[in-house]
């Protein structure tokens, strides 16, 4: 079963092929990175106008990588929640008219479960039952994962994500946008205990996050107490710089691997899976893959490509709900959140 997957919840357009849930036959992705560098983040207006612009070609382009044509597939697969909401409507949009026009099931997916989903594309085996760490721009969840659709919520953060930490962090120290990889690049060159923060566990068995109080932290050792993040960038030395982002990089990883582990005793879990675009930092993949296999447990990570938003995840996704007969309707709503 050939799946078409759209993806676009945020600022990256994203069509891609895959075959029966687990073989990625094409996997195109638009980013829209150098449009929104200038402002420092996504302008949700100019995201919707750039998908709008960059739909039809990545479609095409593909169903050429895959040497598939719309007849060729078998249901077209869309991304319809959590997102910016004018950027969903074109991706759902389009996914509608495609499967109107061809006769094609439609399948509803939800990004988050796409990004659970990512580790698992070309892979023989499925790694449920499994607790799952989700660590995207947007969100850091914890969920007890049963099957590529039965995910229960185990924790969640109460304020910042992961990825928005580190995009803030990145600001505050003048680094590129996007923030996360400049941060995972600079902190190679840092020392991870230069700066000890404090680690933000919340209560002793909370599998919830925090982070906001952790990015304040930060801005104090650059700036100085009551400091304030609307004030200019404060020109640190490169080293500095390298151990400040060393410093907090490893404050989260900790908090991350500290808890995922500890989903996975609660659990009784022998398996973790982690997703979304943080998934790509070398520093979170390479410890919670020491710290899990000293304990015996099994790692899912995805491969580089498959940590940021892409389509591929959302296709190989939908293949269990098509299998399942779990399609939508061409009413099918988007929503924010
Ligand atoms: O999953 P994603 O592409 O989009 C959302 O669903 O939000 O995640 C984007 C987030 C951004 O905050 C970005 O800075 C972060 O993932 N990110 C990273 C790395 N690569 C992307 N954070 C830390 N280290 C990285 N290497
Ligand atoms: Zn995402």
């Amino acid at each position: 079963m050939k799946i078409l997957g759209i993806e676009t919840s945020c600022d990256e357009t994203c069509a891609a092929v895959v075959a029966d849930g687990r073989r990625v036959l094409s996997n195109v992705v638009a980013t829209q990175v150098e449009i929104h560098r200038k402002y420092g983040g996504v302008v949700p207006e100019i995201a919707s106008r750039a998908h709008l612009e960059a739909l039809v070609p990545v479609i095409a382009e593909a169903l050429r990588a895959a040497e598939v044509g719309v007849d060729g597939i078998d249901a077209v697969a869309v991304v319809h929640r959590p997102g910016l909401i004018g950027s969903l409507l074109l991706g759902v949009t389009a996914a509608k008219t495609l499967a109107w026009l061809h006769g094609r099931p439609l399948v509803a997916i939800d990004h988050l479960e796409s990004h659970i989903y990512a580790p698992c594309l070309e892979r023989d085996a499925l790694p449920f039952p499994c607790v799952s760490l989700i660590v995207s721009g947007g969100h850091t969840s914890l969920y007890y994962s049963e099957g590529p659709a039965a995910h229960t919520l185990l924790g969640a953060t109460t304020d910042d994500a992961a990825g928005e930490a580190f995009d803030k962090v990145a600001s505050l120290l003048d680094l590129p946008y996007p923030g996360g990889p400049s941060i995972d690049q600079v902190a190679e060159r840092g020392a991870p205990d230069a700066v000890r923060f404090t680690r933000p566990y919340l209560a002793a068995d909370s599998l919830d996050f925090s982070f906001s109080g952790l990015k304040t932290a930060v801005l104090y050792e650059v700036r100085g107490h009551g400091a304030d993040a609307k004030n200019r960038p404060t020109r640190l030395s490169p080293q500095r710089t390298a151990d400040v982002a060393a410093s907090f990089q490893e404050c989260v990883v900790d908090v991350l691997v500290a808890k995922t582990l500890r989903a996975a005793e609660v659990r009784g879990a022998d398996r973790i899976l982690v997703g979304g675009g943080v998934a790509a930092n070398r520093c979170l993949r390479r410890r919670l893959q020491e710290e899990a296999e000293a304990l015996g447990l099994e790692v899912f990570l995805p491969p580089m490509a498959y940590c940021t938003d892409n389509a591929a995840m959302v296709a190989g996704l939908a293949y269990h709900y098509a299998v399942a007969g779990r399609f939508a309707d061409l009413d099918l709503e988007t929503r924010a959140c």
